[in-house]
């Protein structure tokens, strides 16, 4: 029997349907529905030959859905829906008792929070691998001097281990931000019913234990209309988007024949179907354009929570294909940020030919007259920009300049020429940036050292 009168729209039927993309939820339907069958017996609401008749129908279920072997039949709404008219066509009427003290509204984010929660712990094992490989090509390439720059233009050299590490950093906040997801996902959803909790004595606690859940959700109308856990995932994988951009950005400049600095691995390049001799980095251009489609995932799902009247509403079943397309993306986007960190090649000459601009030395000769000459810094930073502007307009370098020069500047850059002849010549600048987390080979040593410590430890 129906209460309706007339069948559905099939127009509406194709904008209602989710078993287009809630498929993939197959797992953790199954697993959730063999934990309420348990506790359903153990609670004596349903009788033992009913949990074991129910648990033998979800076992052929799983092997033709792990065989792709499953039926869908037309009027399957949803993947739950699916799964319970199959089960009943193997079991018979018993596989109807499956959803006693159930609602399709606590199944589904029960089945919603097992999937977030393994797939922010799978994103965390990404992102560490990417980690692992930043670490040890750090280590490679521990004194290789290189540009740092800022507004793209050179500014200060530093090392290459220390311009990958800034990444290990910024990708050890992601797996932590990650890991936060994870836990916000721990709470267990299933037995608040519809909205209200079910007329049954249920064991909450039983099916949390079975299920990993951490806790049992203790409002059965926030268990049902919060999708918070599912924003903090995609804001986490936003943020992870959005730093795998730069670096892919930074490999694209960094790999192109003006910056010469690396080359990108075969497996991760492709070519041109009209230039044979290019080698493009399109894997570090999709690093870089993926990123505002997370975003998009993330600020869309904010819209639709947006003013939602509790407790559930069709709108929320709109969380899935923003969960699941920014999961796809973003692991895909670690794999590809790791393979081509594995398999770059960075070229020492060129990265050393471009830090060796005596220009990077302004800030040095600036220091140098503060520390040797008392200067007040603000000061300091006029004389050299004076120095340098006399050196770009003759063509010249600043070791170029003569003394009288100098002291045209700077008499009491004059009197101390030597070292400022010696600053130039040694490029010590490198290694004068003592302070902590700064590029001196010492800093960097102690960062790789923090660093197999942040990776070692558990977050
Ligand atoms: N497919 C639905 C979703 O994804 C399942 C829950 C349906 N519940 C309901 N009361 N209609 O949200």
């Amino acid at each position: 029997m129906s209460r309706f009168h007339e069948p559905q729209h099939p127009d509406f039927q194709r904008l209602n349907a989710s078993i287009g993309f809630d498929k993939r939820l197959w797992p953790q339907d199954l697993a959730g529905s063999r934990a309420h069958a348990r506790m359903l017996a153990a609670r004596q609401i349903i009788s033992s030959a009913d949990r074991d008749a129910l648990l033998k129908g979800l076992d052929v279920l799983e092997r033709e859905l792990a065989q792709d072997c499953f039926r869908f039949d037309q009027d399957d709404e949803d993947i739950h829906m699916a799964i319970e008219r199959r089960l009943t066509e193997i079991v018979g009427a018993v596989g109807g008792r499956l959803h006693t003290a159930r609602s399709r509204n606590d199944q589904v984010v029960t089945d919603l929070a097992l999937y977030t929660r393994e797939r922010a712990i799978a994103a965390q094992g990404a992102v560490r691998e990417l980690m692992q490989a930043l670490l040890t090509r750090a280590e490679e390439h521990l004194e290789w001097p290189m540009p740092g720059y800022t507004h793209l233009q050179r500014a200060q050299p530093v090392y290459l281990s220390h311009h990958l590490l800034a990444y290990f950093w910024m990708f050890l906040r992601d797996q932590e931000r990650f890991a936060f997801a994870a836990r916000q996902a721990g709470r267990l959803p299933l037995g608040a019913g519809a909205l209200g909790g079910v007329n049954f004595d249920t064991d909450r606690e039983m099916v949390a234990h079975e299920l990993g859940f951490t806790e049992v959700a203790p409002n059965s109308i926030d268990a049902v209309s919060g999708r918070d856990f599912v924003l903090d995932y995609l804001a986490a994988a936003a943020t992870c988007a959005t730093h795998l951009s730069r670096l892919g950005a930074e490999l694209v400049l960094w790999s192109s024949s003006e910056f010469g600095f690396c080359e990108l691995p075969d497996a991760w390049s492709a070519g041109s179907s009209i230039m044979p001799q290019k080698k493009n980095p399109d894997a570090a251009e999709l690093l870089r354009a993926k990123a505002p489609r997370v975003v998009g995932h993330l600020a869309a799902f904010h819209g639709v929570l947006h003013a939602l009247p509790l407790t559930y509403n069709k709108d929320l079943q709109e969380d899935k294909e923003h969960l699941f397309d920014a999961v796809d993306t973003i692991e895909l986007a670690l794999a590809a940020a790791r393979g081509m960190i594995v398999g770059v090649s960075f070229h020492r000459e060129r990265l050393a030919e471009a830090s060796a601009d005596e220009m990077l030395a302004a800030t040095d000769i600036a220091d140098l007259l503060v520390a040797r000459c008392d200067l007040p810094f603000r000061e300091a930073h006029g004389v050299v920009a004076g120095l340098v502007r006399t050196a770009v307009d003759s063509g010249r370098t600043l070791s170029q300049l003569k003394p009288q020069e100098l002291a045209e500047h700077s008499p009491a850059l004059a009197e101390r020429s030597e070292e400022y002849y010696d600053a130039l010549r040694h490029q010590s600048w490198l290694e004068s940036k003592i302070s902590a987390g700064g590029t001196s080979t010492a800093r960097v040593r102690e960062q790789i050292e923090a660093a197999k410590d942040a990776l070692a430890g558990e977050v």
